[in-house]
Order: C-alpha cells, then structure tokens, then sequence
C-alpha cells in the first residue's frame, strides 16, 4: 500500500515541483515503485518528465471530476522510471468544478487514487502554490505533508498558514495526516542570508526539518528542459547528491545504500 506524500507550500517558487520529479526519481532508484501526481495546472511536473504527449491527453482532471479510469491516465517514463498522472490548464477550472458539488469535495482526489494504490511504494503529489480546495484534496489524500521551504528572507511567510490549514484538514477531512518533514532548499552556502534562514527555520520547527538541505545548482533548473530527473540529467551534481542524501534520509537509510 502506497504512502502517499503531499508536497505542499502556497507560496510560489519555493522548490514543490524540483524536488516532486527529483525526490520521486531517487525513491524509484531505491527499487521503490512511485508514481507523482502533478496536481498543478501548470503542468510543470508532467513537462519536467516529458509526459505531456498529446493535446487531448487524460490528466489528473478528467480521472478525478469525470470518471476517467486512473490506469488510462498513468504514463509510464520512458526516460525515468517514475509513473507520472499529467495535469494540464484544464486544472485550472477544477476549484470552481468541485466546489459546486454538495458533498465529499475534498475526497475526490483519494477516490481517485485508490483503486491504484496498492500497486506503488510511493505516492508524491505536486501542490498548486495556493491553499484551495486542490491542496486541501490533496491534503486528504496524503498520508504526510512534506513542505519546501527556500532559504531566503520572509522563508517563514505562509507556512504558519499551511499548518494552521494541516490543522484544519486533521480535524475535519483527514485526522492521520502527518508531516513528513520541512526541507530547506534552493540553500546557498555563501551567502549570510542563506546560513540565517536555515537557522531560524531550525530553531522555530526543529526536528521536523531534514538534515540535508538542497542547495542552490543550476543543473537542476537545467534538467526539467530535457525532460528528465536530475539523475538522468547529471546524476554527480550536487543537486543529485542532495536528492539522493534526501531520500535515504527519509527511508532512515545508512549513507552507502545509493552507491
Ligand atoms: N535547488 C535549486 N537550485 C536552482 N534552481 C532551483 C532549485 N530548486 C528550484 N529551482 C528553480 O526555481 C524555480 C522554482 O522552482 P519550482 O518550480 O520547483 O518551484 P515550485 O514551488 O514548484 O513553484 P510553483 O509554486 O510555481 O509551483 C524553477 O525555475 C526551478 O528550476
Ligand atoms: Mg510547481
């Protein structure tokens, strides 16, 4: 049965999506079947793996508001080997689909997922920047929250927020939802700001943030263009290296486990 993690901030640019294809692909690389959800209608996770084929494509729309078999909808990497469910504009007028329905409009996107569940290790879902009715489902779909968070001024902006809405969701649609941890990214080792940030996140959140931060490397602004993970694009890179840390940090893996 999968564990499915939301990767959640509403604030924009923060790293969701970078590290949504990166984390997905270095679980895979564990021998861990994974598929990523882009809940975005941005598209930005399908495009980074090279899953938008065809305009009239089933995405993650027509699987959760119009029945679409979830199976249909899954492309398979050919270049990676994440599952990808695609998402594209069509998201876009999902809010407004799901908020005229009377009931259970914070449950379609885990109706939608189960039925394949039981066949991945892990579920990652990439999160629209903003708190609607898309994160809170996906929100009730997880099983944990894992919140990006860049190392730079007003880091902090917007995640009292997100807890005040993880709070909200575990009293009413999902009250085993847990966070997985806060992740510093986009982390710059020379810069004073960077070093201040990382602290003061560490002081307010303490053990819930991992000890590998990601730090800034323009290979893995790089990668989404080609179509592939970091791992395919330049797996020595310290972005690589960082993903990969990550992963095993997250598995409680001892450090030689991805040689
Ligand atoms: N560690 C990093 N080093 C360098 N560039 C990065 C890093 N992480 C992300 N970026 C770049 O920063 C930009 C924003 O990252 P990303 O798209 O992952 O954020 P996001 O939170 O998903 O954004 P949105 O809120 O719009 O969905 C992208 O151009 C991405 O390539
Ligand atoms: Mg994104």
């Amino acid at each position: 049965m999968a564990k499915i993690i939301a990767i959640s901030n509403q604030k924009g640019g923060v790293g969701k999506t970078t590290t949504a294809i990166n984390l997905s692909s270095a679980l895979s690389r564990l021998g861990n079947k994974v598929l990523l959800v882009d809940f975005d209608s941005q598209g930005n996770a399908s495009q980074g793996l090279g899953a938008l084929k065809s305009n009239g494509q089933p995405t993650v729309y027509n699987v959760m508001l119009e029945g679409f078999p979830i199976q249909n909808a899954i492309v398979h990497g050919d270049k990676c080997p994440v599952d990808i469910l695609p998402s594209n504009m069509t998201l876009a007028g999902a809010d407004l689909m799901m908020d005229r329905l009377s009931s259970g409009k914070e449950q379609l996107l885990k109706n939608a997922l189960d039925p394949i569940r039981d066949q991945y290790d892990f579920i990652l879902i990439d999160c629209p920047p903003s708190l609607g009715l898309l994160n809170t489902n996906a929100l009730t779909a997880a099983d944990s929250v894992l919140i990006p968070v860049q190392c730079e001024y007003y880091a902090l902006e917007g995640v009292t927020q997100l807890l005040l809405t993880i709070r909200l969701v575990q009293k009413t649609s999902n009250p085993k939802l847990l966070i997985e941890g806060i992740l510093m990214t986009m982390f710059d080792y020379r810069t004073r700001l960077s070093v201040d940030v990382s602290q003061e996140v560490r002081q307010t959140f303490g053990r819930l943030v991992y000890q590998n931060s990601i730090p800034r490397n323009v290979k893995l602004s790089e990668a989404p263009s080609r179509g592939v993970s970091i791992f395919e694009y330049d797996p020595k890179c310290k972005g690589a290296q960082a993903y990969a840390r990550l992963s095993r940090e997250m598995l409680h893996l001892k450090e030689d486990v991805f040689a």
